[in-house]
């Protein structure tokens, strides 16, 4: 059967306190409404509505590109009134799905288990025990246990506020019976609203049966609606990340000292110390090390690699193994080969570095081509922008370059070159010589170091 799904995304988010719009909040840097359309997305036979009234504009150019229905609820009427701003849209014969934009955390299988209840005379609710209800709309069941309505907080007198069984929101029913409640909805109740809620009394009215399912984890059916939620939910994504990547055997020296906002594909044997954040999509091959507090986005690692603890890396491929750091930073467009070791304060940047090569201390490699076997010395700069145009430096294979020196670009340095220390070379150097450009060093006799003068 076709199913259609109406994710509700209208509401304000006032206690987000933020210019904006609530379901662009992000968890694990992908806003809300995304989390919940990837998971309607992997569902078959599918067409998804999104209705969308606060910040509707900035949602829908914020995720222009998902092939959905966007549905404007220009007033907030209630959860009522928005599904039924998609009302003549569903086909009789569908099954509707009812979700929310800021309920990010609900899980495929979840959703499996209320389809699976959902039938031509059966209305399938996710509910959940609370120990604390306060806020939700209640379950009220008769003596037999079955389900007559759901009352609102609001509404709800001394007894029904006891119960624990709460209203998640999400629904599923069949597409006609679904429209026909719609089109019975009042808005006679403490808070003037269209609930959506009270459909669960007249499907009852009309025999229908609510089969009732819950969650295996409370979790998975929470809101945000302010930061203190947001980031709770942060941290319940951020471990089912970190179980999912032990689940294929990396080793996270501590799983809540982990953040993932983006993909990462893992080899074998990969072992990762606490407080390293992923962004974007990464690829680390077999037997990678990374020490803690690393910052590494958009990167590939090779197998063998280790990487020391506080390493910033962008936008940079690095090949088997290396060793990196530690406090190395790796700009965009870097790309090493097998076998470098780029220590300790040491920043490169849209380069390549030839296998086998070194750069272990405190320098600058920008814009440049380094061969292969070679050496850096400490301090190194390559001087590659005179404050209007970039250059670029060539670094021919086996070179060595001294300690202290700047390369003032456009340069190349010869092959097997060496560079004396403290020079500054600004013109090619050839392969197999030494090349230096100190002055000669000078003692003055009988100088003398000045003193201080007495203040007045
Ligand atoms: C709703 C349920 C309540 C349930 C709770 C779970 C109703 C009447 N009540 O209450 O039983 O326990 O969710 O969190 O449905 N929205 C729109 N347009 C509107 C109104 C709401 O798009 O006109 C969207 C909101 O953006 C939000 C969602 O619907 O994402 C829920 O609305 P909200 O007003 O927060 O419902 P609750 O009062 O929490
Ligand atoms: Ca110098």
């Amino acid at each position: 059967m076709n199913l259609i799904t109406i994710i509700l995304a209208a509401g304000k988010g006032t206690r987000m306190r933020s210019q904006l719009p609530k379901v662009l909040h992000s968890i694990g840097d992908k806003p809300l409404l995304r989390h919940v359309y990837d998971l309607s997305a992997g569902l078959r036979n599918n067409t998804i509505h999104i209705v969308i009234g606060h910040g509707a504009e900035r949602v829908q150019q914020t995720l222009a590109k998902l092939p959905v229905n966007w549905i404007e609820q220009t007033q907030q009427l209630g959860t009522g009134h928005a599904v039924q701003q998609v009302s003549s849209q569903i086909d009789d014969n569908s099954i509707a799905l009812i979700l929310y934009g800021d309920v990010p955390l609900l899980q495929a299988e979840t959703l499996e288990k209320l389809l699976s209840k959902t039938n031509e005379k059966t209305l399938a609710l996710l509910t959940v025990n609370l120990k604390n209800p306060a806020g939700y709309g209640r379950i009220v069941r008769d003596d037999s246990g079955k389900v007559l309505r759901i009352v609102e907080e609001k509404d709800a007198n001394a007894t029904e506020k006891t119960i624990t069984e709460v209203n998640t929101g999400i629904l599923a029913v069949q597409g006609k019976a679904l429209k026909k409640w719609l089109a019975q909805l009042d808005n006679n109740n403490a808070q003037g609203e269209y609930y959506l809620t009270d459909i669960i009394a007249l499907a009852v009215a009309d025999s229908f049966e609510i089969a009732t399912t819950s969650p295996s984890n409370e979790d998975e059916v929470l809101g945000v609606n302010d930061k203190i939620q947001l980031a709770h939910l942060e941290r319940v994504y951020q471990l089912q990340q970190a179980q999912n990547l032990m689940r294929q055997g990396v080793t996270l020296r501590d799983p809540m000292r982990f953040d993932l906002r983006g993909n990462l594909d893992v080899g074998q044997d990969v072992e990762i110390d606490v407080n390293v954040i992923f962004e974007g999509e990464n690829r680390i091959g077999d037997n990678v090390k990374i020490g803690a507090n690393c910052s590494i986005k958009n990167a590939t690692i090779e197998d063998e690699v280790i990487i020391l603890p506080n390493c910033v890396i962008e936008n940079a491929v690095v090949g088997a193994n290396s060793r990196i750091g530690p406090f190395a930073r790796l700009r965009p467009e870097t790309v090493l080969a097998n076998d470098t070791h780029i220590g300790n304060f040491v920043e490169i940047k849209k380069s390549v570095i030839g296998q086998g090569s070194k750069v272990n201390h405190l320098s600058y490699i920008g814009d440049s081509l380094v061969g292969k076997k070679v050496n850096i010395g400490a301090g190194t700069i390559t001087c590659n922008y005179d404050g209007v145009n970039k250059f670029q430096t060539i670094i021919e294979d086996g070179a060595f370059i001294g300690s202290d020196t700047q390369l003032v670009a456009p340069v190349t340095v010869g092959k097997n070159a060496t560079i004396g220390a403290g020079s500054t070379i600004t013109k090619d150097t050839p392969d197999e010589q030494l090349t230096l450009s100190r002055s000669k060093q000078l003692s003055v006799p009988n100088w003398q170091r000045p003193v201080k003068k007495e203040k007045l």
